[in-house]
């Protein structure tokens, strides 16, 4: 097999700690023969994690695309907002590209990209890590052998989880669509995804609800201090004191805001970050709980509910056929299939996977891998074009949640010619 090269823009937590070990991992598969990052110690520790020489590592994507470098793949791993640019120039300058999703928080540069790829004919795969897992893999294939028969409606609930709700969409990275993206598109993106990737149709309607109902400043404690090592007159009674959680039960949550992971280190990061502030009082304006209501070509249906206030973080499916039923809980990876006709109920335990999200990290490199390997111009399981369609719903999903619910008709708010 032949080795392929790769080049990284962004070696932050998806990049250096999701993607990357691939290659230590398969080193006869992928080697990363230059990485562009802007944050010195992240590059330094890239540097050192995949033998990369100084002249091999750069402070900016730009500098890095200028020098040519002979690579056939680029992963970028960048911000939602820095995701545009580079994909582009890494297309134009001759690279297969495997990119962080969501593809871009505006719906034409989400365009623009497919038809770049598609011009330059390489393939730019949208990391929707979900469709690569054994779970999601099993649910897909007893839907296409038609164990249910015809899908009549799907009931999808996203569990963010309380604390990686705080951690990631009040106090983190997430917290801020003007900076970012709307939750639907953001951490959701994944969830509209699977059910098109289920339901295999086209979706004509959508309609949203949802909001921030608590993360925000009329439910501060009275005299709180904006950070909550300054002395929370509520710290006893606040599960997001964020002392007592990132030095004790969310230290590994720590690590993606300090490289110092000494008890100091963590409360000077607290003293200093956004990851120190009170939840109440955080900058943050993306919406805690949302559901959509989707409506297909073929006149199924589909409810999804994302929601952080939830003890777990999973999903949980419930897809309703004509001969039968499918239930799945993703972090328990199990699957049950009931069928009307036998009202036999076949239970199926898949093996916990190894790596993140059930196991889609390490699959979408291999899988990538393999297309570029034997790319015959065929899109792959998550390519723009695909990924476009699902992206394209949350798009209309957060117009309508931003519309009081508004029904929205999906080809005429793309002004789309629908397919006869
Ligand atoms: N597929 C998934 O399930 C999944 C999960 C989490 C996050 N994500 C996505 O992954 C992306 C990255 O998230 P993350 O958690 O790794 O963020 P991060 O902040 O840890 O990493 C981003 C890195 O990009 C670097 N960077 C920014 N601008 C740059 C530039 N111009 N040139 C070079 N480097 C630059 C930053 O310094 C940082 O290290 C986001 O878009 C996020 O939505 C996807």
């Amino acid at each position: 097999m032949k080795k392929t090269k790769a080049i990284l823009i962004g070696a932050g937590d998806r990049g250096a700690r999701a993607y990357a070990p691939y290659a230590n991992n398969y080193p006869h598969e992928l080697e990363f023969v230059a990485v562009a990052e802007l944050n010195k110690e992240r590059r330094e520790a890239f540097a050192s994690n995949h033998a990369l020489t100084d002249d091999q590592c750069y402070a900016s994507w730009e500098a890095m695309l200028r020098d040519n470098i002979d690579a056939e793949v680029a992963f970028v791993c960048t911000l939602d907002r820095e995701h545009y640019k580079p994909t582009i120039a890494a297309i134009e300058n001759g690279y297969h590209v495997l990119l962080e999703k969501p593809m871009s928080p505006d719906p034409e540069e989400c365009i623009s990209m497919v038809e770049t790829a598609k011009r330059h004919q390489k393939l730019l795969t949208i990391c929707h890590v979900l469709r690569y897992t054994p779970f999601w893999q099993t649910i897909k294939k007893i839907i296409d052998d038609g164990d249910i028969g015809d899908i009549v409606s799907i009931q999808l609930n996203e569990n963010v989880e309380i604390m990686h709700m705080s951690h990631s969409f009040v106090r983190g990275n997430w917290n801020n669509s003007d900076e970012s993206s709307p939750m639907i598109l953001q951490k959701s993106c994944h969830d509209m995804d699977i059910l098109m990737y289920l339901m295999n149709q086209r979706c004509k309607h959508v309609s949203s609800f949802g909001s921030l109902m608590h993360f925000k400043e009329s439910n501060a404690p009275e005299g709180g201090p904006l950070r909550c090592l300054d002395g929370c007159p509520i710290e006893n009674e606040c599960p997001f004191h964020a002392g007592r959680y990132y030095l004790g039960e969310g230290k590994g949550w720590a690590k993606k805001f300090t490289s110092d992971h000494s008890r100091e280190g963590i409360i000077h990061a607290l003293n200093t970050t956004d990851y120190g502030k009170c939840v109440y009082r955080s900058d943050n304006n993306v919406v805690d709980h949302q559901v959509v209501n989707l409506e297909f070509e073929n006149s199924a249906t589909a409810t999804f509910s994302m929601c952080g206030f939830t003890r777990e973080q999973t999903r949980i499916v419930q897809i309703m056929g004509t001969k039968g039923e499918i239930r799945g809980k993703m972090d328990e990876n199990e699957i049950s299939v009931f069928d009307f006709l036998t009202k036999h109920e076949t239970v199926t335990h898949l093996n916990q996977p190894q790596s993140g999200h059930g196991g889609g990290d390490e699959a979408i490199v291999r899988d990538f891998l393999r297309e570029v390997r034997s790319d015959q111009g065929d899109d792959s399981k998550s390519s723009a074009a695909v990924s476009l369609e699902s992206h394209l719903l949350a798009f209309a999903a957060e117009a309508s949640r931003r519309n009081s619910g508004k029904v929205i008709d999906i080809d005429s708010y793309f002004n789309r010619k629908a397919e006869a």
